[in-house]
């Protein structure tokens, strides 16, 4: 299974990282109810643009996300791989704006968007314009 999607946000879901594979601790993150509750996924989403102080989860989220840009998801297991490809739906389809801002941030130029663009579609995603 390809996994670029999977990136942006690839890791809103959560999940921090080492070097092979990204860290399982947070595996059991109740993602729904994050994404059910406002307050707190704006806590990650100023996190990762960078105007609010981070959780200590939400600075692993941060700083394994452009690796997980780069490789593709590829050190995720599935667990993180279905999270993340749920919480880009999630973003794409409620929040495209803090979407939009997110990849201008961690990807400025582009590149992953033409990267990963066609992969997403396949699965029925589409980014925003
Ligand atoms: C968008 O938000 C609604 C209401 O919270 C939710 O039911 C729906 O599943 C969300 N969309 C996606 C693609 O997750």
């Amino acid at each position: 299974m390809k996994v670029a999607v999977i990136v942006l946000v690839a890791a809103f879901c959560a999940l921090v990282y080492a070097d092979s594979e990204y860290t399982t601790k947070y595996d059991n993150i109740d993602l729904d109810e994050i994404l059910r509750n406002d307050r707190l996924l704006k806590a990650y989403y100023e996190c990762l643009e960078g105007t609010k102080t981070c959780t200590k989860d939400g600075l692993e989220l941060k700083e394994i996300l452009p690796d997980a840009l780069k490789t593709g998801c590829s050190k995720c297991n599935d667990n993180q791989k279905r999270g993340a490809e749920k919480v880009i739906r999630f973003l794409i389809d409620n929040k495209s704006d803090w979407w939009k801002n997110l990849e201008s941030i961690y990807d400025p130029s582009g590149s992953y968007r033409k990267k990963y663009q066609e992969d997403a579609v396949k699965r029925g995603i589409n980014l925003p314009a």
